[in-house]
């Protein structure tokens, strides 16, 4: 059947060689609007065509099933509703399938376990989707001019739980728990991004292998072949993909890994197109909760808006969301549910139950201490006790930690984003405010729900909150990421790869040095440097920091 299936597309490709000349422009228009490379070309997505082209193959793709009486809520719409990043960055289903099996080896032959995507189990409302935890499957359907004839195609994208709803494995009895708001640890977003990028330019990526490979996938589900039409689509989009610009910039940075994203470079560099100025803005994923402005009147980790439409909106045009194409109710309502109802996960009785004593004594030097920059969150209310008049809460504080992300975002980034997206009247035009690279540092910000936080500080670069408050020297240099199984005792994911399920050649090593000794740009882990040297007194401190 594999066989047949290659020897078919290739007397189409012998056919469509005849006609080229004539399907070439047809094609190529073809392909840019599927491939998205029309960064602003909003007409190609908004009038309702009039004939619509359906692919066979489309009903091939395996259904998502449902659990019975599933109800479509705010928090199904946020882990699982499309936000409009599938336009730029969304990948059509067969392709995403047939990567795997062209480039098996990038992946370690794992397909996108690989780079962290892994099941959801969480079957609160599908007993099983297409895709694995951290992506979803968005219908689109895309105007080809000058004919009236639109695309169907399913293509795989981001939306806001790919990056920001994560989970912790109890060491116990290695259940996953999911936790919609915190960050997804596993998934290797960088990774994902380059693979493609990487494998869409190498000679194997071509019309031929592709078809092939999309017919074999197609067979190992006993589905017929593509069409002679659908031959044609996906040699445009092949040929459109190839043409895709690399992302250099990536190639000169550290590898971010898992759950860490250089979100401000990527906006600088593939959106605004600012000449590349060196700077590193690798950070963790924030955790989501409580965004409303009592608490969190400034977003980002150095503070540079107050607009929420522009951390809402932002986000998706980080990942490929194009003006027309965001979708702004949906983006609206999940910015408005992480304000008004999503609030932290307590620390989980199954860890263990914090000792009451030993907690309380933790709280007062955490109030002599922590609370005049960091506030005290009140979990019942919901609401933070601000220290006294002149306290630096969620003031940006120079703490003299890594200084990579501060100095990525200058007033003139600001004044540029700024005014992309006001013309584009997704914020205003004063929504951005930039990073004075003097004096600078992050947010002093709120410390709710931190036991879900880790690894800490704005670029993860200390693993466990152990290590954040105990002396400086003995944070680890390299640690390895990507785990999900949780250490209670230091407070923070398990950094150990030998400790893990996973093991050392599943995880990412995480390091503050090159193999010269010299600091990694971005990945530094010294600074703040509000240290509990006495064990006993860590441990209390520790114990009250689980109950926030
Ligand atoms: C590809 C990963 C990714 C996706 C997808 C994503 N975000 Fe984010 N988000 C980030 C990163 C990284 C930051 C931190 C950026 C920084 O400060 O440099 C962030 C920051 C935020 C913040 C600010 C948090 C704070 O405490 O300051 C909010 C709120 C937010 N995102 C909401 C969203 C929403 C809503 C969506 C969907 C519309 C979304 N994000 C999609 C990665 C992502
Ligand atoms: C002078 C202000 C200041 C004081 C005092 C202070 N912090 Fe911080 N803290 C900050 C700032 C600013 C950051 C953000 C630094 C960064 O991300 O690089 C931070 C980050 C953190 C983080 C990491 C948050 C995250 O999401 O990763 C934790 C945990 C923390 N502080 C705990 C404490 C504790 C506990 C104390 C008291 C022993 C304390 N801090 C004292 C200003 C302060």
């Amino acid at each position: 059947m594999v066989t047949d299936a290659r020897s078919r597309s290739r007397g189409i490709l012998d056919r469509i060689g005849a006609l080229l000349p004539f399907l070439v422009p047809a094609l190529l228009l073809l392909g840019l609007a599927l491939a998205g490379v029309l960064v602003d070309g909003g007409r190609l997505f908004c009038s309702t065509p009039t004939l619509a082209l359906d692919l066979p193959s489309e009903r091939a793709i395996p259904a998502a099933v449902e659990v019975a009486g599933m109800q479509r809520d705010m928090v199904w719409q946020f882990r699982y509703a499309p936000i409009g990043t599938e336009f730029r960055s969304g990948i059509p289903y067969w392709i995403y399938r047939a990567m795997p099996r062209l480039f098996p080896d990038d992946l370690d032959g794992r397909g996108y376990e690989k780079l962290g995507f892994t099941s959801d189990n969480d079957h609160a409302y599908y007993a099983s989707r297409p895709v694995p935890r951290g992506l979803i499957l968005t219908d689109t359907e895309l105007q080809v001019p000058p004919f009236p004839v639109a695309v169907r195609l399913k293509r795989v994208s981001f939306n806001c739980a790919s990056c920001h709803r994560g989970g912790w494995r109890d060491p116990g009895d290695r259940s996953i728990h999911l936790v919609d708001g915190m960050p997804n640890h596993t998934a290797d977003l960088q990774g994902f991004k380059r693979y493609f990028f990487k494998n869409v330019h190498s000679e194997r990526f071509n019309p031929r292998s592709v078809l092939g490979a999309i017919n074999e996938e197609l067979a190992s589900l006993g589905s017929p072949a593509l069409t002679p039409t659908e031959e044609l689509v996906y040699t445009g989009i092949v040929e459109v993909m190839k043409r895709q610009p690399g992302r250099e910039w990536m190639d000169r940075r550290a590898d971010n890994g898992p759950r860490r994203l250089d979100a401000f470079t990527a906006v600088k560099d593939e959106v605004l197109g600012v000449p590349d100025d060196g700077t590193v803005a690798t950070v963790d994923f924030p955790s989501l909760w409580n965004q409303g402005a009592a608490i969190r009147p400034w977003h980002h980790w150095d503070g540079n808006t107050a607009d929420s439409r522009a951390r809402n909106f932002g986000s998706t045009v980080g990942v490929g969301g194009i003006s027309m194409s965001v979708d702004k109710p949906e983006v609206l309502a999940v910015g408005a549910w992480t304000e008004e109802r999503l609030r932290p996960p307590p620390w989980p009785d199954a860890l263990d139950r914090p000792d009451p004593a030993s907690a309380l004594r933790g709280r007062a030097t955490y109030l002599a201490r922590c609370a005049a920059c960091h506030g005290l969150y009140d979990r019942e209310r919901a609401s933070i006790a601000r220290a006294a008049k002149g306290d630096l809460y969620m003031t940006v504080v120079d703490v003299k930690t890594d200084e990579g992300r501060r100095r990525a975002f200058p007033p003139a980034a600001a004044a540029v984003l700024s005014e992309f997206g006001g013309r584009r009247n997704l914020w205003g035009f004063s929504a951005f405010r930039g990073n004075d690279p003097k004096a600078s540092g992050y947010l002093a910000l709120p410390l709710d729900g931190i036991w879900a936080r880790a690894p800490y500080l704005h670029n993860g670069s200390v693993p466990t909150l152990d290590k954040l408050l105990g002396p400086p020297d003995r944070r680890p240099r390299e640690f390895y990421r990507g785990t999900m199984t949780y250490n209670r005792v230091e407070v923070g994911f398990e950094y150990d790869a030998a400790k893990t399920d996973e093991g050392r050649e599943r995880l990412f090593l995480y390091r503050t040095l090159d193999s010269n000794g010299a600091p990694i740009p971005g990945n530094g882990n010294q600074g703040h440097e509000f240290t509990v040297a006495d064990d006993a007194q860590r441990a209390d401190l520790i114990e009250f920091l689980k109950t926030l």
